[in-house]
């Protein structure tokens, strides 16, 4: 079977109040169009996008996919939209229809959708709402869905219809060429509207199959910023439910935000209030995070500690190392197994060996730190001259002393000691002490000014 999903983005989205597309705008770090791209990518679908407004922007932000676009130049209405995409349609496409504002539909459920389609059937995704207003409604003749009216074409009768159409449906693409090319605009809106077609099946004998969603904010769609919000908190919740039933222990479900995937290599992992994952973050067995930490792409490992406020950006960090309060850990930190980074500590594109520490108030940047080294408080990599990055080496067991420069390029041997408040502008020996200090001198003649 060849399927071809046809993505309705052309809509203006004026009620998000936003100079950026409404497909643009992002459900849990990704934009709704991603996610429904995706959602039918699941399914092998090929997809075509029909964009209007702002598509130069809706284009580039999604040039990583492989997407036909589709340009409707005015929007005449739903069927009107989808017309606009038949050059790409085969007689014998299986072919679903989506919308780019309605971001968390569930691939699970439009495989059912497509399943259902045959040459004798289409489907139609529908579901019961308690406030159906609004909506197009469903209407039924001896349970068989009959047609679609719209809101505004519908009887007193018709609008106490409860079960609406969600606006999803998959239906063959023969089906699909003949019935859009004689839908017509005489209704209440002007419009060409997709929802015609069902009356037309059904008076060629064609089933219509009506599948319902697991959940409704599958179904959802997004017209303002409010709307937005309540399926970022659907979402969530989803994965923090997610995550508890794979046993993790969360502090509050409704204070956590994934932004991305969160693998678990191991059990009993410990999540405290407002932390925010973003990319692919692994955790470990036993992993213990504080409060208020970001963590994006990472790799956190079995018996690690993260304390309150730190954030952690595209590194690895050991076995059983802690991590903060107030810690950041740029791009390329990779921490060895128990290693110690405290607060105010910045650690960037450095290796560290395990064991070693580093505990208060330093910068270590471009550097590779063997293993038991101990870095005094308020240490200093000088790894940047204004033009270059130099590279600073210190080797096992060295010790720096509180308060140091290393000017790199530089290396500090192994078992090395600086004296606190070293410039280091030269390499120092293994196994020696190495101090830079002015000479100390106290001056017995001063005498403290006094007031005129
Ligand atoms: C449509 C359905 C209605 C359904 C509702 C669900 C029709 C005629 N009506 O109504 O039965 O209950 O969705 O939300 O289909 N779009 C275009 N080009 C256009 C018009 C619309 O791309 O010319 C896109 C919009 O960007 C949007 C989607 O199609 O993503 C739906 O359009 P909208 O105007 O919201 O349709 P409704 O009137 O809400
Ligand atoms: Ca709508």
């Amino acid at each position: 079977m060849n399927l071809k999903t046809i993505i309705l983005a052309a809509g203006k989205g004026t009620r998000m109040v936003s100079e950026k597309a409404k497909v643009l705008h992002e459900i849990a770090g990704k934009s709704m169009l991603q996610r429904v791209v995706e959602s039918a990518k699941e399914l092998d679908s090929k997809v075509l996008v029909v964009y209007g407004h702002d598509g130069e922007q809706v284009k580039q932000a999604h040039s990583g996919f492989n997407i036909s676009w589709v340009e409707q130049t005015e929007q005449l209405g739903t069927g009107h939209a989808v017309k606009q995409a038949l050059d790409l349609i085969d007689k014998n496409d299986v072919v679903l229809i989506l919308y780019g504002d309605v971001p968390l539909i569930k691939s699970t459920t439009l495989e059912q959708m497509v399943g259902a389609v045959g040459d004798r059937s289409m489907s139609l995704l529908t579901v019961r709402l308690a406030n159906p207003d609004g909506y197009g409604r469903i209407v039924r003749v001896n349970n068989k869905v009959t047609k679609i009216v719209e809101q505004k074409d519908a009887s007193e009768t018709e609008l106490l219809l409860d079960e609406v159409n969600t606006g999803i449906m998959a239906v063959k693409g023969a089906k699909l060429i003949e019935w859009l090319g004689r839908l017509n605009n005489n209704n209440a809106q002007g419009e060409y509207y997709l929802t015609d077609i069902i009356e037309m099946a059904v008076n060629e004998g064609v089933l219509i199959k009506s599948i319902h969603p697991d959940n409704e904010f599958e179904v959802q769609g997004v017209n303002s910023k409010i709307q937005l919000n309540e399926l970022e908190r659907e979402y969530q919740q989803l994965k923090a439910l997610e995550l508890m039933g794979l046993g993790v222990t969360l502090a509050d479900k409704a204070r956590i935000d994934i932004r991305g995937d969160i693998i678990l290599t191991g059990s009993d992992i410990y999540i405290d209030v407002n932390n925010v994952f973003e990319g692919r973050v692994s955790l470990g067995k036993n992993v213990h995070i504080g409060p208020n930490c970001v963590i994006q792409n990472a790799v956190i490992s079995d018996g690690v500690v993260i304390k309150a406020n730190s954030v952690l950006e595209n590194c690895i960090v050991g076995k059983n190392s802690t991590i903060g309060p107030f810690a950041r850990l740029r791009p390329g930190a990779e921490l060895a197994n128990d290693v110690h980074i405290g607060n105010f500590v910045e650690i960037k594109k450095t290796t560290i060996g395990a064991g070693s520490k580093v505990n208060h108030l330093s910068y270590i940047g471009d550097a590779e730190i063997g293993k038991g080294v101990n870095v005094g408080a308020g240490t200093i990599t000088c790894n940047y001259d204004g033009v270059n990055k130099h590279k600073t080496e210190i080797k096992d067991g060295a010790f720096i002393g509180s308060g140091t420069q290393l000017v790199a390029p530089i290396t500090v041997g192994a078992e090395a000691t600086l004296g606190a408040g070293t410039t280091l502008s030269k390499d120092a020996p293994a196994d020696t002490l190495t101090v830079t200090r002015a000479k100390q001198i106290t001056l017995k003649s001063w005498k403290k000014p006094v007031k005129n």
